[in-house]
């Protein structure tokens, strides 16, 4: 299927991580010029992107922002503004900040650093990106990274990742029912288990993961959510409006 990306402009939160990456790679092989957004430019990130860019033929580029600083996002924009005509799609994948333990192991400082870590880069993103589609009468879409542990408390003692993830899939809907009308379409993924990013390690490792998390059909790779990424960034899915989509394999059916 022809997602019909060719020549969109899009940006992916934390494109150079382990999902974010795979996302980045399937925009670009549909024709997506990429903006990455991550907080720490490498050699190797720096090589990894070029290797994408010449790959593809389509532009690939990468800012350095902390998307929990609210003066970064403001920069960031004014940048993109002055490089991109418009932009047409936001993928919001980027988090860090929550700390492991229940309620009762963490402290009210690390509350608010799943916040600005998970919440507030979201918050920002679709707040800037939006206000831009509006104002050049853009049909965007967004696309959010959420988890499917915000609604299925499978596996205890994450309250701050938890909490923060189903503020991203009510936000998600609030957002997508304000402005589709106008155009704008949000949507969220809720991956379980991905191989290759937080889930990660030797053999031993590997089995004693599978063995908690209770995989149906074997792990997610990265490559399979990018794909689902792609299509709800893409008009092919233009009658999903609002969903947060359980893309866990069937690993937390309740
Ligand atoms: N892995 C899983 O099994 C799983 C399951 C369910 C949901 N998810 C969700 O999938 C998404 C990606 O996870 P992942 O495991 O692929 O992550 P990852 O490999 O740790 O990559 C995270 C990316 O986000 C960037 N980032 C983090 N905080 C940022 C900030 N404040 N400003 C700008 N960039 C920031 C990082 O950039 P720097 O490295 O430069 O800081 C990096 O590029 C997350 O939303 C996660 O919650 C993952």
């Amino acid at each position: 299927m022809d997602l019909g990306l060719r020549g969109k402009n899009a940006i992916v939160t934390g494109g150079t991580g382990s999902l974010g990456f795979a996302i980045s790679e399937v925009l670009a092989e549909e024709g997506c010029n990429v903006i990455i957004i991550h907080r720490h430019d490498t050699e190797e990130r720096d090589k990894m992107i070029k290797e994408l860019s010449d790959r593809t033929g389509v532009k690939v580029k990468a800012y350095v922002c902390d998307l929990s600083s609210e003066e970064e996002v403001l920069k960031l924009f004014e940048k993109l503004d002055e490089e991109y005509d418009h932009l047409d799609v936001l993928v919001n994948n980027a988090q860090g900040g929550a700390k492991r333990g229940g309620i009762a192991d963490t402290d009210y400082d690390d509350w608010m650093s799943a916040i600005d870590g998970i919440v507030n880069p979201v918050y920002r993103m679709c707040r800037e990106f939006i206000r831009r589609a509006i104002e050049k009468g853009i049909h965007g879409n967004i696309v959010n990274v959420s988890a499917k542990s915000a609604e299925y408390a499978k596996h205890k003692m994450k309250i701050g990742y938890t909490a923060c993830k189903g503020m991203i899939n009510a936000m998600t809907k609030r957002i997508a029912d304000d402005y589709c009308e106008q155009g704008i379409r949000v949507n969220s993924i809720m991956p379980g288990y991905i191989w290759g990013g937080f889930f990660h390690g030797d053999e031993s490792v590997q089995k004693a993961w599978e063995a908690e998390c209770g995989l149906r059909i074997g792990w997610a790779t990265p490559r399979d959510l990018a794909n689902i990424v792609a299509f709800l960034a893409s008009d092919c899915s233009k009658q999903i409006i609002g969903v947060n989509l359980d893309t866990s394999g069937g690993t937390m059916l309740g």
